[in-house]
C-alpha cells in the first residue's frame, strides 16, 4: 500500500461540481484583482469565525507580517518596531512565525513549550515577561490544530500591556472555551496554503480582527500602503488575495466544519490503534480542538530509523519541525531566548507527523498503526 501525507485530488474530486462553478464564475467575470469573491469570502469568514473585519492577503506568512507591521503604527506611530521591542514566541513553529518578527522590525523571544500539547507554555512566557525588558507583544501559536492556553495569555497580555496576534495558521475552525482561535487576540491569522484545513489551489492567508483601526491599517498595508495606491502614506505590499483563490476557498468553505470532523475521526482511529504502544507519546485533542497534523512522539531515540522505516513500507511520513526557530541562521544574533529550551530542543528529535487526510480510509489508517507495531516487536 502507498499512503502519501496528503492526497488533495481525492478532495477536489470529492467538491469538484462546486469549485468548478466557482472558478467559472471568475473566467465569465475576469476580476481577477479583488474582485467580487475576495470581499464574498470575507464576508463569510467573518460569519462563520463571529469577527468583525476579515481581510485576505495572499499568504499566511504576509498575514502575520502586516498584521505586525500594523500594530507598529497604531502603537509606536512608527512603520516598523524598533530592535528593542520585543515579541514572544515559541521557537517551535514553521519558519514564518518568527521571521514576521523580524520583518515588523522586533526581535522574537522564544519560550519553551508545553511537552503535551507542543504549545507555547504560560509559565514560561511569565517567566520571560518577568526577565525581559521591552516586550510589547505575544505570539501564540496554535500547532497543529490545537488551542493554545488562552486564558493564561490574555492575562499575562493584560498584565504587562502586550498585544497578542494568535497564529492561526494550522487550526482553522479550531475553538477556546467556545470562542473561534484568532478572534480572540488584537488580530489572528490564518493561512491557506493547499495542505491547510483550509486550503486554496496557491497561496493565500487571512487578517482577522474586531479592531476597526487595524482592519483599516492591514487593508492599507496590503495595497502599497494607502487608501489610493497612487498616493501612499505607509511602506506597503503588494499583498492582495486573489480573486481564484477567494472562489476556490468559498466553495471549500462550505466543507470546513465536515472536514475537521472527519480529520478529528481519523487521529480517534489513530488514537484507538496506537494506544498500546509504550514506546509512543499519542496526542490530545481538546473539544474545540481541530486535527491538522496528527503528531506522535517516539520516545526511544528511534523516530529517524521508524521513518526510513515506513518509507519502506510505503508511509510517507513529515518532521514538523526538524529544526527550532533559535536554531536558524536567520536568528542568530536576532533573537532571545529565555532558558535552554529543553522541550522544544527534545521535540524536534522525537515528533513524527503521520499521513493525514480527510477522506482516509480506516484500512489506510490501519495500515500505518500496523507497520508502525510491527517495527516495534
Ligand atoms: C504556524 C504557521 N505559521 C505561518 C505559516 C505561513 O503560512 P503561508 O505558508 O501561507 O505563508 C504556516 C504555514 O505554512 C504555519 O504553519
Amino acid at each position: 500500500m502507498k499512503i502519501p501525507m496528503l492526497d488533495l485530488r481525492r478532495e477536489y474530486e470529492y467538491m469538484q461540481a462546486d469549485i468548478d462553478a466557482a472558478i467559472k464564475r471568475c473566467l465569465e467575470h475576469q476580476r481577477w484583482i479583488l474582485g467580487p469573491e475576495v470581499e464574498e469570502l470575507e464576508k463569510e469568514f467573518g460569519k462563520y469565525l463571529s469577527v468583525q473585519y476579515c481581510i485576505g492577503t495572499s499568504s499566511g506568512t504576509d498575514a502575520l507580517v502586516l498584521a505586525l507591521r500594523a500594530l507598529a503604527i497604531q502603537r509606536k506611530g512608527q512603520e516598523y518596531f524598533d530592535r528593542g521591542d520585543k515579541i514572544i514566541t515559541t521557537p517551535f513553529t514553521f519558519t514564518a512565525t518568527g521571521d514576521a518578527i523580524l520583518r515588523a522590525g522586533a526581535t522574537p523571544v522564544f519560550v519553551d513549550i508545553d511537552p503535551e500539547t507542543f504549545n507555547i507554555d504560560p509559565e514560561q512566557i511569565k517567566q520571560a515577561l518577568e526577565l525581559t525588558q521591552g516586550v510589547v507583544g505575544i505570539l501564540p501559536v496554535h500547532l497543529y490544530g490545537q488551542a493554545c492556553e488562552m486564558n493564561q495569555i490574555l492575562s499575562l497580555a493584560k498584565q504587562y500591556n502586550c498585544f497578542v496576534v494568535e497564529d492561526v495558521a494550522q487550526a482553522c475552525g479550531a475553538a477556546w472555551e467556545g470562542q473561534k482561535l484568532g478572534t480572540i487576540g488584537d488580530a489572528g491569522t490564518f493561512s491557506f496554503f493547499p495542505s491547510k484545513n483550509l486550503g486554496g489551489f496557491g497561496d493565500g492567508g487571512m487578517i482577522v480582527t474586531n479592531s476597526q483601526e487595524l482592519a483599516a491599517l492591514t487593508r492599507e498595508l496590503l495595497k502599497h500602503g494607502g487608501k489610493d495606491k497612487y498616493n501612499v502614506e505607509h511602506i506597503g505590499y503588494n499583498a492582495r488575495l486573489d480573486t481564484l483563490q477567494a472562489a476556490v476557498l468559498l466553495a471549500k468553505l462550505e466543507y470546513l466544519d465536515e472536514f475537521n470532523n472527519k480529520r478529528k475521526k481519523i487521529a480517534q482511529l489513530y488514537n484507538q490503534y496506537l494506544k498500546n504502544c509504550r514506546s509512543i507519546q499519542l496526542p490530545q485533542f481538546n473539544k474545540g480542538d481541530v486535527v491538522h497534523q496528527y503528531t506522535i512522539r517516539i520516545l526511544t531515540n528511534q523516530r529517524d530509523q521508524i521513518q526510513e522505516y515506513l518509507k519502506n513500507k510505503g508511509v510517507d511520513t513529515t518532521i514538523y519541525y526538524l529544526i527550532c526557530l533559535n536554531r536558524m541562521k536567520v536568528f542568530f544574533g536576532r533573537c532571545e531566548m529565555t532558558g535552554k529550551l529543553y522541550e522544544a530542543n527534545k521535540m524536534q528529535k522525537e515528533v513524527l507527523s503521520l499521513p493525514i487526510e480527510p477522506l482516509m480510509a480506516a484500512e489506510e489508517i490501519q495500515y500505518v498503526c500496523t507497520q508502525i507495531k510491527s517495527f516495534f516487536n
